[in-house]
């Protein structure tokens, strides 16, 4: 991103959303940088980030409500182009003269939308195409102020926009896929409305970045913790362009990694990159640390201390040290309610987000907190990490640890491998690894009966599970064929010593989660 990139700022208001972060993915989209900000920010505040254009969030409440989240009124007196979507447009017409009122029957799904003005925000759509629509209350009447722009069946004023203010407003979504142009819709308010260049691209933004990262850290050295996942090599990978051999990459091998992950870390940053990189073989200390442990959240306690006596270690083994990286990235900042510009309405505190504590006395930086996991994807890419490694699926902190039920051993551990790296192999080459979210081998703690040649077996169960989500929050199992499921548990079976059963996990989240401890 350049500095005029920034000027070209759009603020999307939180009203407690579930598509929030998709408007703000979707304006992103669209090479328009945008901020998620809380939904009654001040208009001297608004007036200050100097933003391009306003979008106002649906949400769940009704205007009505005493406690339903409301707006500064005076930010639509700053003559910034603004577009409420659903409850966005409910507020924009409440608070400029409009009634609200709940519809004759609650409307969710797709609808048609006729179009009765062409230009600006609809240039460009059939004057007949499928909305999407989510919502109880809809705009009744609007004064004389407003013009309507398009209609459904059952919703007279489907969307309006205001005579003498830049202010529209949409009761449809048109930030999801299933609204037919909501992207072109989209586009043409940042782009017609709001005079947009698209100034947020990836290349602009790594020499942006990079300048910054080169200021800041001038000749001091930097700590960056590699874990093997996107988020942490991404970050290393941009900190490597800009500040090349300052960077020291500290790599923690738990022994609870999957089959080959710690030579794949080796090979992109020590072969590929040339990163001064330091693998710390801890397997010993982790193996011995959870000796006899079986409770979910032991483990992940005790590993999580393990993991920062071991990088403390490290790092007072590298000299000159300022700074430490983080591969922190935005939805973390809007979930942990970090955000400068105030938070999302539905914070959660997610178990990704942690890391290193303060005591260890450096500065923090954080090149990615601006980014959405797809924009830190294409990064990725562009920087030269391997598609492998930018397409990996989430993998969490404390590994193998909490897919190995019961006491954790390593021969316990290396049955899990096995099976794991049978699974994913499988999955890659029949294409459904990318179809999937993250798909994994779990070692159950029991033994199951079975038979092999002439003789009885005891051995172990192996699950596996693969889901589909976008948020992780939900989830629902992956419609996996059959004869893959099958080729599947054959080859594990056969392959595995110490397995006799397989079985597939079809529970969605909720209420099962996706991890089985
Ligand atoms: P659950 O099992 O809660 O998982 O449905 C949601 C997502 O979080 C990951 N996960 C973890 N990640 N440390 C992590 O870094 C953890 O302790 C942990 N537990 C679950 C999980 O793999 C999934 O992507």
């Amino acid at each position: 991103m350049t500095p005029s990139a920034e000027t070209e700022r759009v603020l999307v208001f939180d009203f407690g959303a579930q598509y929030c972060q998709l408007i703000a993915r979707r304006v992103r989209e669209q090479n328009v940088f945008c901020q998620i900000v809380r939904h009654d920010l001040p208009a001297t505040r608004v007036a200050e980030l100097r933003p391009k254009g306003l979008i106002l969030s649906g949400g769940p409440a009704s205007v009505y409500e005493p406690a339903a989240p409301k707006c500064d009124p005076a930010i639509f007196q700053l003559g910034i182009p603004t577009l409420g979507i659903c409850y966005g447009m409910q507020l924009a017409c409440h608070v400029m003269g409009g009634e609200i009122k709940p519809a004759p029957s609650r409307e969710f799904g797709r609808a048609h939308c006729h179009i009765q003005e062409a230009d600006g925000l609809f240039a460009g759509v059939p004057e007949d195409s499928i909305v999407w629509m989510s919502h109880g209350d809809q705009v009744q009447g609007v004064s004389g102020d407003f013009m309507a722009l398009a209609a459904t069946e059952t919703c007279p004023l489907a969307a309006v926009r205001h005579r003498k203010q830049p202010v529209f407003g949409l009761q449809f979504h048109p930030e999801v896929s299933h609204t037919a142009y909501g992207g072109r819709i989209l586009r043409n308010f940042l782009y017609e409305v709001c005079g947009c260049q698209g100034l947020w691209q990836m290349q602009s933004f790594i020499e942006r970045a990079v300048a910054e990262l080169r200021e800041r850290i001038g000749d001091h050295r930097v700590i960056c913790g590699l874990s093997g996942g996107v988020d942490s090599s991404v970050t290393a990978a941009i900190l490597l362009r800009a500040v090349g051999n300052q960077v020291a990459c500290i790599f923690v091998d738990n022994g609870l990694l999957r089959q080959g992950e710690a030579d794949a870390v080796r090979r992109t940053f020590r072969d590929h990159f040339h990163a001064d990189l330091h693998v710390v073989d801890a397997r010993q200390r982790f193996l011995q640390a959870l000796a006899g442990i079986t409770d979910p959240q032991e483990k992940r306690r005790v590993i999580g201390h393990v993991f920062i006596d071991v990088f403390k270690d490290e790092a007072k083994r590298i000299q000159n040290v300022r700074f430490l990286a983080q591969g922190t990235l935005y939805p973390d900042v809007i979930e942990s309610g970090t955000s400068a510009d105030g938070t999302a309405a539905n914070i959660k505190i997610h178990h990704n987000v942690g890391g290193l504590p303060k005591e260890l006395g450096f500065e923090l930086i954080e090149p990615l907190k601006d980014l959405f996991k797809d924009e830190v994807r294409r990064l990725g890419l562009e920087l030269g990490l391997p598609e492998a490694l930018v397409w990996r699926h989430p993998f969490p902190g404390p590994g193998l640890a909490v897919r190995c039920l019961g006491p954790v051993s390593a021969a316990r551990l290396d049955t899990l491998r096995q099976a794991d790296a049978i699974l994913l192999e499988e999955l890659k080459q029949s294409g459904w690894y990318r179809q999937t979210a993250q798909a994994f081998a779990v070692l159950l703690p029991v033994q199951s009966v079975g038979v092999m040649g002439d003789g009885r077996t005891y051995e172990n169960v192996i699950a596996l599970r693969a889901v589909q989500t976008d948020d992780f929050m939900t989830a629902d199992w992956s419609h996996l064929p059959y004869e893959l499921l099958a080729k599947i548990s054959t080859r594990i079976i056969n392959q595995v010593s110490g397995v006799n059963r397989v079985v597939y996990d079809i529970s969605s989240k909720p209420p099962a989660t996706i991890e089985w401890e």
